[in-house]
């Protein structure tokens, strides 16, 4: 049984300060066995989040990475410093850093690769745009989107990362898929991860939706059988958030 995946967020969100604070909230709200918790914050907070949360079950990661080791690549953070941090998780390939900041499928597989042999676990973002799916080319964006994001990765590999099913259609719109829409992606992933790597992979990879999570839809998405959880945005900011967690 795969145990449910709640990943906040925080994009480039909150000073140090409001960070503190808002933590602090959350360790007092957040507190439930029934799902893994993850608060992904930007990098110069990572280390107070860290400290906030140590002793409690919610866990921090970060939004992005370099895939190199080390090297000349100023202001960027490797895999590496993030496993010396004892940070747990990463972000790699959400659409916002796809589109603004133009990573390729390629790189993202190449983070992937790198996040997993420094031992952390990547949460690997695929999902459609509007017109992609409005000319019904969903299915094959998100199989070569996939088979991108997993080049390379054993099996072994396979069940240890996080996909998440983003639509960017329903990123930060408030337009959210319904969970029929979001089911069916869902079970494509875990199909085509099956064919590629067997039943046990497929049975114990999480794939997430993500995309205009709320208090209010959380409890139906969360609940179809190939949805393992939530990346969530903007909710992830706000006292609420709580309610998605206990959805
Ligand atoms: P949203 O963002 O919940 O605000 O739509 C989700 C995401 O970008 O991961």
């Amino acid at each position: 049984m795969r145990k449910k995946l709640i990943a906040g967020n925080w994009k480039m969100n909150l000073c140090a300060k409001e960070a503190e604070s808002f933590t602090k909230e959350m360790k007092g709200t957040v507190n439930t066995d029934a799902a893994d918790v993850v608060f992904c914050v930007p990098y110069v907070h990572l280390s107070a989040v860290r400290d906030i949360l140590a002793g409690t079950h919610i866990k921090v990661g970060a939004q992005n990475m370099h895939y190199a080791e080390d090297g000349a690549y100023t202001g960027e953070i490797s895999a590496k410093m993030l496993a010396s941090m004892d940070i747990p998780y990463v972000i790699v390939g959400h659409s916002e850093r796809r589109e603004y900041f133009k990573e390729s499928d390629t790189e993202v597989n190449l983070k992937a690769l790198t996040a997993l042999n420094s031992g952390l676990t990547p949460i690997i973002c695929i999902g459609e745009t509007s017109k992609q799916r409005k000319s019904k080319r969903t299915f094959n964006v998100i199989r070569k989107q996939l088979a991108f994001a997993i080049d390379e990765m054993s099996a072994e590999d396979i069940a240890k990362i996080v996909i998440a099913y983003e639509p960017v259609w329903a990123i930060g719109t408030g337009e959210t898929a319904t969970k029929e829409q979001a089911e069916e992606v869902c079970a494509l992933i875990r199909d085509e991860i099956k064919a590629a790597h067997g039943a046990a992979a497929a049975d114990a990879v999480r794939i997430l939706y993500g995309g205009s999570v709320s208090p209010d839809n959380a409890g139906e998405l969360f609940s179809m059988p190939n949805i393992d959880g939530g990346l969530v945005g903007g909710a992830s900011l706000k006292s609420t958030f709580e309610k998605v967690v206990h959805f």
